[in-house]
């Protein structure tokens, strides 16, 4: 990960990088700062050695490209023929960015170890539901991305439809009680139930739970979060797992990882009316009515909780809570244009990074919608991360 500190100018750099000199040809700061945050040009494991700002120098480095950003705002051309500016989409380009490093910052702050991370709640996380159930989706063609040129960034612009032949899906997602008994029942020492890379991997890391998970005594199985023991949730959804133990897990229980299509149908489409929806529910921006999203609960909640965030096909929990590991890698739609540049997306394309859905409880709710697209390598655990099965 990224110095927290990195991530934070990086928010302001990337904003005045956009907002003010790609959209309006203006400066602000000098280049050495343009180097310094610049993701292509600093792997995270160079960035803590870069000279960076401190908090006090970010804080006013980041108010003065906000106040210059605002300024501009005044007169911006959003009607125009710039597609940079059209219909706004710089504006929410760069707040779905600094959503994103919000959440990704949350992920450092789990992984670091020493006096640990407090935040209070500000809503009590919801007791579950969960259920084996599993929710027929019937085959058939449906409209997969989208078109919205507003919000969509490139990698899910583009409709195009896709058929899909009939599957089930889990209702809800795999909880801890379901991911403890594949632990306790071996799970991790069965070599023919994982792919040749996974256990590898495993036997090199010496990796037998999720990430964070130790045991007290036998049974007694805890978690670590934000450096604080906890005893795990049996009814929260299982976080902190690589792609690879989704996959096992799936495999073990007669099931597989449904792949990104099947997510999206499931979660999208309306098949009574033919149409699509920009969330599972409906047209209706997230709230907590609907699903756990924002970092207000701090964790997840119970694993069907939200009866209100049901899918048509009545599928639980696809947004907020736990993001969801697919079994597809990550490759471009039919139509797919690089824009605005080709280190958002294009050169992560291919079979090394899987794709993920929904986003979870920290995912601020600008950043997440039925057709956004993350990804990442098999092997992390890191992202506050679960799954559920299809077959
Ligand atoms: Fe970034």
């Amino acid at each position: 990960m990224s110095p927290l500190i990195w991530d934070y100018g990086h928010i302001g750099n990337y904003e005045e990088l956009w907002l003010l000199e790609r959209a309006f040809g203006k400066g602000l700061s000098d280049r050495t700062l343009y180097d310094t945050y610049d993701a292509s040009l600093h792997p995270r494991e160079e960035r803590p050695s870069l000279d960076l700002l401190d908090r006090e120098g970010a804080d006013l480095y980041l108010d003065a490209v906000r106040d210059a950003v605002l300024e501009e705002l005044q007169t911006a051309d959003l009607g125009g023929d710039d597609p940079l500016l059209r219909d706004g989409f710089v504006y929410r380009m760069i707040l779905q960015h600094e959503c994103q490093h919000n959440e990704t910052m949350l992920q450092t702050l789990q992984l670091m170890r020493g006096e640990g991370y407090r935040q209070e709640a500000q809503v009590e996380p919801p007791d579950g539901n969960p259920t084996d159930e599993m929710v027929h989706v019937p085959g058939g063609t449906f409209v997969m991305g989208t078109d919205d040129s507003a919000c969509a960034l490139d990698n899910e612009h583009g409709t195009h439809e896709v058929e899909v032949a009939g599957f089930h899906l889990d209702k809800t997602p795999v909880t801890n009680r379901a991911y403890l008994e594949f632990v306790e029942g071996g799970g991790y020492e069965r070599e023919g139930l994982w792919r040749p890379e996974g256990w590898a991997w495993t036997q090199e890391r010496g990796i037998s739970a999720p990430k964070h998970w130790y045991q007290r005594e036998p049974h007694s199985w805890w978690t670590q979060r934000f450096g604080f023991d906890e005893p795990l949730h049996m009814d929260a959804p299982v976080v902190h797992v690589s792609f690879y133990e989704a996959d096992t897990y799936a495999r073990w229980a007669g099931k597989r990882l449904p792949t990104e299509a099947e997510w999206e149908k499931a979660a999208s489409w309306d098949p009574e009316t033919g149409t699509k929806r920009p969330f599972p529910w409906g047209d209706e921006p997230p709230s907590q009515e609907h699903t756990n999203l924002d970092q207000l609960a701090f964790g997840p909640a119970g694993a069907g909780a939200y009866p209100a965030g049901t899918s048509a096909y009545g599928v639980l929990g696809m947004i907020g809570d736990v993001w969801e590991w697919t079994a597809s890698d990550f490759a471009p739609y039919p139509a797919f244009e690089s824009f605005p540049y080709k280190e958002y997306s294009e050169i992560f394309f291919g079979p090394d990074y899987k794709v993920l859905r929904g986003g979870s409880w920290a995912t601020r709710p600008y950043a997440i919608r039925n057709t956004f697209r993350n990804w990442d390598y098999p092997i992390r655990r890191q992202l506050f991360v679960g799954f559920r099965c299809a077959k």
